[in-house]
């Protein structure tokens, strides 16, 4: 068996204290050792922005991190996001623009939605578009999720 080392480190608000392989990715710590399912596990390359979480408010690819790096971070996944006003909104314009289909890609693009709106309130198309150009979707075609966005960024924009 392989040594693991104990992290201490903030998941969604709670304190988590866990031991973790070294070559662990926090992507795998994520849903298989604690049960985060809500990030998705696509292309394990740093490709398809499936797995995007926030780490310390930036977005990552969780299968690009290990897990061990998470150790004194703050760590956010989609079900951090639950009760999240921005994230409400955004979830809402995805539903209002047909931006869901299959919904395998939909934890990573809200999650990256979130952190667009963050910074940029008031996102354009094109905004929009470079935010999510990491995060594969094999169903919408795309113009429905920016449609989404560029939406939900004048209701939290009115919010403000
Ligand atoms: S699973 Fe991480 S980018 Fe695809
Ligand atoms: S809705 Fe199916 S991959 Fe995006």
């Amino acid at each position: 068996m392989s040594a693991t080392t104990e992290i201490v480190f903030m998941l969604n608000g709670a304190e988590r204290r866990v031991g973790v392989p070294s070559t662990m990715s926090t992507l795998e710590m994520l849903r298989d050792m604690l049960g985060f399912t809500g990030t998705k596990y696509g292309c394990g390359e740093g490709e398809c922005g499936a797995c995007t979480i926030l780490v310390d408010g930036a977005s990552v690819n969780s299968c690009l991190m290990f897990a061990v790096d998470c150790a004194g971070r703050q760590v956010t996944t989609i079900e951090g996001l639950a009760n999240d006003p921005c994230a409400r909104v955004v979830q809402d314009s995805f539903v209002k623009h047909g931006a869901v289909q299959c919904g395998f890609c939909t934890p990573g693009m809200v999650v990256q939605s979130v952190h667009l709106l963050a910074t940029h309130p008031h996102p354009d198309e094109l905004s929009a578009q470079r935010a999510i150009e990491g995060n594969i979707c094999r169903c919408t075609g795309y113009k429905k999720i920016v449609d989404a966005i560029v939406d939900a960024g004048c209701a939290v924009g009115d919010r403000s």
